[in-house]
């Protein structure tokens, strides 16, 4: 109950008190519900191999520094390896009074290697740490997200080679535009791919200065050797300023800009997906382990996994927001505020790490319905080529434009495609006969081999492209 004093004793059910390591200047206990709003164990645990990874690296540091001798060292360092395997083992270690990951790996380490365990934190504070160990977690999982965009680009190649030479029609405002090459539609969704692998990279980057030595805000007053502790947690560089190390997550908007981008573009390609696979279009086929029934129309065959797709790029852009929201105003250096910098970040991990992997699953699963598709495929889509076409006999562009629009028009109240006019409606056109029956969507995508154009070359050279990228 609110104002209710829990007197340290945690609210665990039998599990032995314990004082928290702050304690000393304190006389009495925190507020039950103060100690709900503080607590971020229930979270901040996805945080534990990077702060035992960390905590191994200031004890290096430590020693360095001369406070820890060699055989202390070596205790220390076999007090953390044990922590870790017995977290990744599944072992509950963690009590309800512990505070954060922080306080619970060194109290855990303190219970099993002795007093020891108490000259872990010397010249860190927990506001480096947690600086550390959050850059750590995105340099890792941006680079998990990289090689998982990279499974999806090798789908996508996938299919692309299948249909490099199927044609459908490219859509402007979803409205039948130019032919296309399906294999030019996929590897949009390719290139664009490997811009957000370009923006994992950069966001790594930016989180590439390690904390620690920075203390609480000021830097340690212990000369440990920095340089030695980024080195073995495989951070390029040194934050060249203590406060700018523990009061700012720039580098975590970054990366969750970076999850928000990718998530829109994922629910752009996921939107074409649905839309195509209705009756009214009938362009594709999602294999049914990525689709689900209706409770009650029996004859339903919902494209959920896309929808779903779909709907998760509101949440990636919403964790962006409410990193920005709380980092927006607020006085430096360390607030407690900033310990809402992590949930958002492990939850747009999560949610773009199992997208990333349905779309995968689901574009292996996919095919194109050609037999529909080439049955939709209008006409119409031709009249730029034959505007073209007169330009190439020396009319003007925009005259071309009216003489075409004119047929199209004609056809229109007709009720036929500008092809199907009578021989007088082709009649202003030099040798309109022969062009007539030239102009075919092939014809029409082949004139198309400029460098990034849908011609049948430049999409080869587009996969020739994508596949030394993907290096298969
Ligand atoms: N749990 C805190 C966080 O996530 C750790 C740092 C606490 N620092 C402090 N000065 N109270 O930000």
């Amino acid at each position: 109950m609110a104002g209710k004093v829990a007197k340290n004793k945690g609210t665990g059910k039998g599990k032995p008190k314990a004082d928290k390591l702050w304690q000393g200047r304190f006389e009495g206990g925190m507020a039950s519900s103060m100690e709900r709003l503080s607590i971020s164990l229930a979270f901040d645990r996805k945080l534990f191999r990077e702060d035992i990874e960390g905590s191994m690296a200031h004890a290096h540091g430590l020693k360095a520094a001369g406070v820890l001798t060699a055989p202390e060292l070596k205790k220390m360092l076999a007090g953390l390896e044990k922590v870790k395997a017995d977290l990744e083992a599944g072992k509950d270690l963690f009590l309800p009074s512990d505070e954060d990951i922080h306080m619970a790996v060194e109290r855990i380490l303190t219970e099993r290697i002795g007093a020891l365990g108490k000259k872990l934190h010397t010249g860190r504070s927990r506001n480096d740490q947690v600086a550390t160990d959050l850059k750590l977690y995105v340099r890792r999982r941006a680079a998990d997200l990289e090689t998982a965009i990279t499974g999806l680009q090798q789908a996508i190649y996938r299919k692309a080679l299948a249909y490099r030479n199927e044609l459908m029609p490219g859509y402007t405002h979803v409205q039948q535009a130019q032919p296309i090459y399906i294999a030019h539609y996929l590897l949009s969704f390719f290139w664009a791919l490997e811009r957000d692998k370009t923006r994992m990279r950069n966001a790594a980057a930016s989180a590439g200065q390690m904390p620690l030595g920075s203390g609480a805000l000021a830097g340690s007053a212990f000369p440990y050797q920095r340089e030695l502790v980024a080195a073995r947690l495989g951070f390029p560089e040194l934050s060249p300023n203590s406060i700018d190390a523990t009061a700012h997550r720039d580098f975590a908007l970054e990366f969750l800009g970076a999850c928000a981008v990718l998530g829109a573009l994922l629910s752009g390609y996921a939107e074409d997906f649905v839309l195509w696979s209705t009756q009214e279009f009938m362009y594709i086929e999602l294999g049914e382990a990525y689709t689900s029934g209706s409770s009650m129309m029996p004859q339903k065959k919902n494209p959920d996994s896309m929808e779903l797709i779909r709907g998760k790029s509101g949440r990636l852009l919403g964790n962006f927001t409410r990193l920005f929201t709380v980092m927006k105003g607020l006085p430096h250096a360390y607030d407690r505020d900033l310990q809402e910098d992590k949930e958002p970040v492990f939850d747009s991990v999560e949610t773009l790490d199992l997208c990333l992997t349905v779309m995968s699953e689901a574009m292996d699963s996919l095919r194109f319905r050609m037999d529909s598709i080439s049955k939709k495929m209008h006409p119409g889509m031709l009249a730029t080529d034959l505007a073209d076409y007169l330009v190439e006999k020396g009319i003007a562009f925009r005259d071309a434009h009216h003489i075409v629009g004119r047929m199209v028009g004609q056809a229109e109240a007709a009720g036929v495609s500008f092809l199907e006019l009578p021989e007088s409606a082709w009649a202003t056109i030099p040798d309109g006969k022969a062009f007539r029956k030239r102009l075919t969507f092939a014809y029409s995508a082949e004139r198309r081999n400029i460098a990034g154009g849908t011609g049948s070359k430049s999409v080869t050279s587009q996969l020739a492209q994508a596949k030394r990228l993907l290096k298969i």
